[in-house]
C-alpha cells in the first residue's frame, strides 16, 4: 500500500533527522515539524474525506501507527538528552580533590591556657575539682578571714588595688578557698583548686606583672597532714617538669599556713649540681605551701581539734617561664604572635 510506505519514509526521516540533534530546543522544533499541525501527519490525515469508507479505519491506523513511532522515537532522545544534561553538569560540578588547598591559619591556646589546663587536669585526676571566684573581692575574704586583719604586716607581701576600703583587687585566689569552706558549713571535707588573675601593685618589669594568674589548692578532711601535702607536691614538680625532678621544702611563713613551706624543684638544666639558671644552689623556687592555718579554720567555721587542711599556691607565669625559658613575664600579655605561635 502506497500510504505504507510514505509512512515508512517519514519514520525513517524523522530518526536520521533527530540524531542530528545536540539540544532540547533543537528537539520541540523537530518534533513540531513531524507532530504538529503542519506536519506531514496532519496533511495526510486531511486526505482522510477522499477515502472509501473500507479504506479509512485501515489508513487511520498506519496513520497512528506512524505517529506513535516516532513520538516514542522522541521520547527516547529526550530521556538521552536529559541524561546526557546531568552528567555534563554533574562534570563540571566536580570538586578535583588533587588541587592544592587553601592554607587556614588557625589559632591556638595561649601558654597560660595552655599551662592552666595542664595543672588542672593533673589535679582532676587526684579528685580535685575546680572552683572560680570575682576578681574583686572583700577585704574580708582576701585578707581578714586568711588570718590577715587590717594592719598585718604580712598584708605588704601583698600590695593592694584597693576599690573601696573595703572592697579590692584580689591579690591571690585564697578568697576562693575562704567562700569554699563558707559554702561547706565547717563540715564537709574539701578538695579544689583555684585559677584565675590576680592583682598586685608591682612596677612591670622581667619579673613582676600588677597582674597575674594563680592556682591554689585547698584541701581539708579529718587526718589531712604534710605527708599528703608533700605527695601532692612532687607529684605536681614532676608532673610539671619531668619524672627525675626532685623537691625541697623550706620553712616559710604565710599568716594562713602554719607550718608554712616554700617549696623548691630541682635545678633541670644543671640536675642539682649549680649553675646560672638556679644560682648555683641546684634548687629553683616554685610556690608556696603550708598546713591551713587553725586560725582559718575556726573562721570558716572548721572545728580545728577535728579538720586539718594543706593549701598550696603557684604563680603559672612562673611555672610556664621556668618550664619554656621565657626572659620575660610581660610575653604573655603583650599579644606579639610570634611569641605566641612557638607554642601551638
Ligand atoms: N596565697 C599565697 C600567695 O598568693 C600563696 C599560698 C597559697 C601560700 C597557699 C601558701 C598556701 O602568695
Amino acid at each position: 500500500m502506497e500510504i505504507k510506505k510514505q509512512i515508512e519514509e517519514l519514520v525513517l526521516n524523522a530518526k536520521n533527522e533527530i540524531l542530528t540533534i545536540k539540544t532540547m530546543n533543537e528537539l520541540n522544533d523537530l518534533k513540531a515539524k513531524y507532530l504538529g499541525k503542519t506536519s506531514p501527519f496532519a496533511q495526510l490525515m486531511s486526505q482522510m474525506k477522499t477515502l472509501s469508507n473500507e479504506e479509512k479505519p485501515l489508513f487511520g491506523q498506519a496513520v497512528n501507527e506512524g505517529k506513535n513511532q516516532i513520538a516514542s522515537l522522541f521520547d527516547g532522545f529526550r530521556l538521552e538528552l536529559e541524561q546526557k544534561a546531568i552528567e555534563e553538569k554533574l562534570k563540571n560540578e566536580a570538586v578535583d580533590v588533587t588541587l592544592p588547598g587553601v592554607n587556614f591559619s588557625k589559632g591556638s591556646k595561649h601558654l597560660l591556657s595552655k599551662t592552666i589546663e595542664e595543672i588542672e587536669d593533673l589535679f582532676i585526676g587526684m579528685g580535685y575539682s575546680v572552683k572560680e571566684g570575682p576578681e574583686i573581692e572583700s577585704d574580708l575574704y582576701n585578707f581578714e578571714m586568711l588570718n590577715l586583719p587590717k594592719g598585718h604586716p604580712a598584708r605588704d607581701m601583698q600590695d593592694t588595688f584597693y576599690i573601696t576600703e573595703e572592697t579590692l583587687l584580689r591579690t591571690h585566689t585564697s578568697p576562693v578557698q575562704v567562700r569554699t569552706m563558707l559554702e561547706a558549713g565547717g563540715k564537709k571535707p574539701i578538695k579544689i583548686i583555684c585559677p584565675g588573675k590576680v592583682y598586685r601593685r608591682d612596677d612591670d618589669d622581667l619579673t613582676h606583672s600588677h597582674q597575674f594568674t594563680q592556682i591554689e589548692a585547698l584541701v581539708v578532711d579529718e587526718d589531712v597532714t604534710i605527708a599528703d601535702l608533700k605527695g601532692t607536691l612532687l607529684v605536681l614538680a614532676q608532673k610539671m617538669f619531668g619524672e627525675e625532678r626532685k623537691i625541697r621544702l623550706r620553712p616559710s611563713y604565710f599568716p594562713f599556713t602554719e607550718p608554712s613551706v616554700e617549696v623548691d624543684v630541682s635545678c633541670g638544666q644543671c640536675g642539682g649540681k649549680g649553675c646560672s639558671m638556679c644560682k648555683q644552689t641546684g634548687w629553683i623556687e616554685i610556690l608556696g605551701a603550708g598546713m591551713v592555718n587553725n586560725a582559718v579554720l575556726e573562721a570558716a567555721g572548721y572545728d580545728s581539734t577535728k579538720y586539718q587542711g594543706f593549701a598550696l599556691g603557684m604563680g603559672i607565669e612562673r611555672i610556664a617561664i621556668l618550664k619554656h625559658g621565657i626572659d620575660d613575664i610581660r610575653a604573655f600579655y603583650i599579644n606579639d604572635l610570634r611569641f605566641n605561635r612557638q607554642f601551638k
